[in-house]
């Protein structure tokens, strides 16, 4: 049986890590190879991509091991630039085990808004007389959609001033981000609801905010694996964020660590996402999007709720080479279980910045690395960055001054 529980894993070589990635997610050779080159985004797709290329720009791949979501044993490839992100999820993910995270996310329903000018006094209700229509030629807009289930399904209507109204076409994107398929359809029926309301419409385009799109992940840390002090401290590092904004926004922000990286690495629009992340929580003032509570037995119970308009098909995530190899990784079928995995990743991000916060500090799990940076910086290659760091750990002097007279001394 495959698992994603990998004992060592930080250990072994990247050779090794991608024998073990290439068998979990039946790899072909030239898909590992593809992994192998660190490389993946050739000249001519890049250039497809955007305008104006000139090149790329890496960020590093790691796998987040020991998570299971919904009894399903995953590895979570995360594209990041931050230390201690990807060994802070597998390890909340391996504290979870083996329950792991239970996920669920509603239908892909986007809203599309088209701002009416000047419309007649009962706009409102001519819209909903003709709504038929103009779902109807919304639908014209995507064949395709439409044939797999998806589609403009309803409409609503807001007075936003005494002369300005907004209609939302509600639109289920199936397995698509949906900004195109949604933009297309606003802006197909634009005209037809100028000519209903009497009005002009100016902007036609998605909403960010995609409250109909939500996903959800829960999970329980038992008291007798994170120690019963840890779980009331947990508690009440979510009540600081709860009662302060100013805590809430960095609270968020860890969160915002993990469904990044797992956007970036499968090609999706993670500005939508933090977009959509930050309004949500900000409904009724600004929230954290997570809650931690002590459960009738003693035990942490922690849950995450936000929007997540996330694809597999379309834009970058069909495009770029190790956007889809990511995917596969990941074994996702839909757009929906993509946001059921980078719901439960939210979560254990928080669970595991929480955890640090709340016990040893922040500073001690990112040390080892920024040693490694340090010394990097200072000059040291190979086996020296190990050298040098850890003697500068040891000393408790983390400084580009320290790392190059080590580096003379050892030389
Ligand atoms: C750092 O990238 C993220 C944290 O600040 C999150 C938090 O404070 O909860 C550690």
């Amino acid at each position: 049986m495959k698992s994603s529980r990998i004992p060592g894993f930080y250990k072994m070589s990247i050779e090794e890590r991608i024998k073990i990635i290439k068998e979990f997610a039946e790899l072909s050779e030239e898909e590992a190879k593809t992994l192998r080159s660190f490389n993946g985004l050739t000249k001519d797709i890049a250039n497809i991509m955007i305008e104006n290329v000139v090149g790329s720009m890496q960020l590093p791949l790691g796998i987040a091991t020991n998570f299971i979501i919904n009894g399903k044993e995953k590895l979570i490839p995360m594209a990041i630039e931050e230390t201690s992100v990807v060994a802070a999820a597998s390890n909340a993910a391996k504290l979870a085990r083996p329950e792991g995270f239970k996920a669920k996310a509603s239908e892909p329903i986007m809203i599309g808004q088209i701002q009416i000018l000047n419309p007649c006094k009962d706009a409102e209700k001519k819209l909903v007389e003709n709504k038929e229509d103009i779902l109807d030629l919304a639908n014209a807009q995507d064949k395709i959609l439409v044939s797999l289930g998806g589609g403009a399904k309803d409409l609503e209507v807001k007075w936003l001033s005494d002369d300005m109204l907004v209609v939302h076409l509600l639109v289920d994107v199936r397995d698509a981000m949906g900004a195109n398929a949604v933009n297309t359809m606003a802006e197909a029926v634009a005209p037809l609801l100028e000519k209903i309301t009497g009005g002009k419409a100016l902007l036609r385009i998605i909403s960010n905010l995609a409250i109909y799109r939500l996903a959800e992940a829960e999970v329980i840390y038992k008291k007798d694996v994170i120690g019963e002090d840890v779980v009331d401290k947990i508690v009440k590092a979510y009540e600081f964020a709860s009662l302060d904004i100013f805590r809430a926004a960095t609270h968020n922000k860890g969160i915002m660590n993990g469904i990044d990286a797992v956007a970036i690495a499968t090609g999706n629009d993670w500005r939508a996402i933090e977009a959509g992340a930050h309004a949500y929580a900000a409904m009724n003032g600004y929230k954290p999007l997570t809650t931690w509570q002590k459960n009738e037995n003693g035990d942490l119970y922690g849950k995450i709720k936000l929007p997540l308009a996330v694809g597999i098909i379309g834009g970058a995530t069909k495009v770029h080479p190790i956007a889809k190899l990511c995917l596969k990784i990941l074994g996702v079928k839909t757009a929906k279980e993509l946001a059921e995995v980078m719901a439960a990743v939210g979560l254990a991000q928080n669970f595991a910045a929480l955890r640090a916060l709340a016990t040893k500090g922040i500073q001690a799990g990112h040390m080892k690395l920024h040693a490694q940076n340090i010394a990097f910086m200072a000059g040291a290659r190979g086996e020296e960055i190990d050298i040098v760091a850890k003697k500068m750990i040891e000393e408790g002097k983390i400084r580009m001054d320290r790392a190059k007279e080590i580096l003379e001394e050892i030389r």
